[in-house]
């Protein structure tokens, strides 16, 4: 077989704002750029086959976790005016799933994107936002769209659900670890559980929103002129203020006090929490390899480093 379509997507770091994202509250995301997915659209005779981690075999029999993917192809061949018949769709990935990382936005971005490839139809952004949204309904009910909007601009973006994205350029002198807990995250969950809080103690969960709200635009201040000592108090805090809102969880709460004992200017939890990952704020290079080391030894199954300075090429 030879593929005939290929669409790639990275994954996303939520910096500042999850959660409070989902309550009309900005937040501030980067491309994951270290892990990414890639789509393959091979022709065939038969019916529709798909061959990922979660199942390998015909479309119509995949299993429930597939089902956002599965609509998200079929709306997609009906715009394309494209029989439900005769591909198979391949997708590699070394972006490890539900942990707070955007696998699901990036399978649904880098599937799209596949598909236009393979029928040569241009796709603009709205096009493929407006698809990826349909994906992502399905996948966590009322997402805020932060992670669509991040991995299809592919550069770090400070997002408001309600008045859409603004590219802020990487220019700070520092070094973010992002680490794995192993955990898969419960971004469902969480989100339907703060929403739960929210609306049984408002008084306490919205003074909450706001201060994160605060922290973000201050962030994003820091990020414009390399602020990185303040970067990571403000990280830090709205850690606290995550776990006052009950997303962060044991594994969670131990890399971050590491990362902190271990001299990093600031830690928090980075998507859904309840598992997933943690991002830990560095001054340089090499602060970034004995904190990530220490990461490991304290339970991490993964690390990466992401540079805060864009490289311009
Ligand atoms: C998920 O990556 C981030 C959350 O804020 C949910 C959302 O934005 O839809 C927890």
């Amino acid at each position: 077989m030879t593929d005939f379509g290929t669409g790639v997507a990275t994954g996303k770091i939520i910096l500042m704002g999850e959660h409070s994202v989902v309550y009309g509250k900005p937040a501030i995301a980067l491309p994951f750029k270290q892990a990414q997915i890639t789509s393959k659209v091979f022709k065939t005779d038969n019916k529709i086959t798909i061959d990922s981690i979660y199942f390998k075999g015909l479309l119509e029999d995949s299993p429930d976790e597939l089902y956002g993917i599965k609509q998200l192809i079929n709306i997609v061949l009906i715009y394309l005016k494209q029989p439900f018949f005769g591909i198979h769709i391949l997708i590699e990935s070394n972006l490890p799933p539900q942990r707070g990382l955007g696998s699901s936005a990036a399978v649904s971005i880098a599937v799209v994107r596949s598909l236009f490839d393979a029928f040569k139809v241009e796709l603009t952004h709205d096009r493929l936002n407006h698809f990826v949204d349909i994906a992502e309904q399905i996948h966590h009910l009322n997402p805020s769209g932060l992670d669509a909007t991040t991995i299809t601009a592919g550069q770090a973006v400070f997002y408001h659900k309600d008045l859409g994205k603004s590219v802020i350029p990487l220019k700070m002198d520092a070094v973010i670890i992002v680490a794995d807990t192993g955990k898969k995250g419960l971004t469902k969950e969480a989100v339907t559980e703060v929403r739960k809080l929210w609306n049984d103690n408002p008084t306490v969960v919205n003074p909450i929103m706001d201060r994160l709200e605060q922290l973000t635009n201050d962030v994003k201040i820091y990020l414009e002129n390399n602020e990185v000592l303040r970067l990571g108090l403000a990280m830090t805090e709205a850690h606290q203020l995550l776990r006052s809102i009950h997303v962060s969880d044991d594994l969670l709460e131990s890399l971050v006090s590491v990362a902190l004992n271990k001299g990093a200017l600031g830690a928090k939890l980075t998507g859904g929490g309840k598992g997933g990952c943690m991002i830990a704020l560095c001054k340089n290079e090499s602060q970034a390899i004995i904190i990530a080391d220490a990461l490991k030894d304290a339970g991490a199954i993964d690390t990466w480093l992401y540079n805060l300075k864009e490289i311009v090429t």
